[in-house]
């Protein structure tokens, strides 16, 4: 039997306890938690995104706001956004929804984040931390969201990962690299495996834990999966439904899981509802530490 591992749920009590320390920062003399939402163009996808980012911010007491730039934005103009945003009391998480159009320079602009307003963590100085932390990750690290919210997933399901083998398929700076940071940090031996690997399927079938995240519809089939392992599916993709209708398919083959995964998370509703709700819970403790630092 595969257990079905419920994203949504867990997300539900994670933004509780959100909502519930918001209300006792506040209660404490602490600002309003201010979270900004940078989009520049209109990727569909990340215009849902950015909308749902906001509304939530709003629905757990915190302040959002959503600044849209048109599409033909240069990187200068980004950077003055950014700037802005450094400096205003009322903001205490940025977020520059990503991919951003290539004209503009990601890098400049991500390094030019408060890494203390970084609640996406991939400011340099932040990546740099959760590579370089030995034994317990900081509690006030803000750490990238789907990756932190991964591995709540995980050790709710399995408890302590320590000495377990997780691979990791997709190499990218917002899911995969983190990722396997902060699994090695929990003591799991990591493989991070990608379209460039050989033998890629063998890889997946040893692992005890496996994610996939590396947007391939159902790239990740059921005889890749060694029976009883834990999968966390992290791809969302659009797809064509045979009725001709458009939906929504994971990195892995969900149906073919069946019966070898030991416990496997949904799309929608498995790894999706976790990342916002950790962006949430980066945003409170962005706004806690400055409220510490300042008195
Ligand atoms: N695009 C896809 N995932 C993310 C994310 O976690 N943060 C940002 N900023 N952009 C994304």
């Amino acid at each position: 039997m595969t257990r079905i591992i419920d994203g949504k749920a867990a997300a539900g009590r994670l933004r509780d306890k959100v909502v519930r320390e918001v209300q006792d920062l506040v209660a404490a003399g602490g600002p309003v938690p201010g979270l900004a939402v940078v989009l520049v163009g209109r990727h569909p996808a990340s215009l849902a995104y950015v909308g749902t980012k906001t509304k939530m911010a709003e629905a757990a007491g915190m302040a959002g706001r959503l600044i849209e730039l048109p599409d033909t934005t240069g990187t200068e103009e980004v950077l003055a956004t950014v700037a802005a945003l450094n400096e205003d009391q009322g903001v205490h998480g940025i977020l520059v929804q990503l991919p951003l159009p290539d004209r503009i320079d990601a890098a400049r602009v991500l390094g030019a984040i408060d890494p203390a307003k970084d609640v996406d963590g991939f400011h340099p100085l932040n990546v740099g931390r959760l590579f370089s932390a030995s034994g317990r990750i900081p509690s006030d690290l803000l750490l990238p969201c789907t990756p932190k919210g991964c591995m709540i997933l995980l050790e709710e399901a399995l408890g302590d990962l320590g000495g377990r083998h997780a691979v990791v398929v997709g190499r990218s700076n917002i899911v995969g690299k983190p990722l396997a940071a902060l699994l090695l940090a929990a003591n799991c031996t990591v493989t991070i495996a990608h379209s460039r690997s050989r033998d890629l399927s063998g890889l997946c079938r040893g692992a005890e834990i496996l994610v996939a995240a590396v947007g391939r519809p159902e790239l990740v089939r059921g005889d890749w999966i060694g029976h009883g392992a834990t999968v966390l599916d992290v791809g969302i993709n659009r797809v064509a439904g045979e009725d001709g209708k458009s939906k929504l398919v994971g990195d892995v083959a969900f149906a073919e899981a069946q019966g070898r995964a030991g416990a496997i998370t949904p799309v929608p509703g498995g790894v999706g509802p976790m990342t916002v709700a950790c962006l949430l819970d980066n945003t409170l403790i962005a706004a806690r530490a400055r409220h510490r630092r300042q008195g």
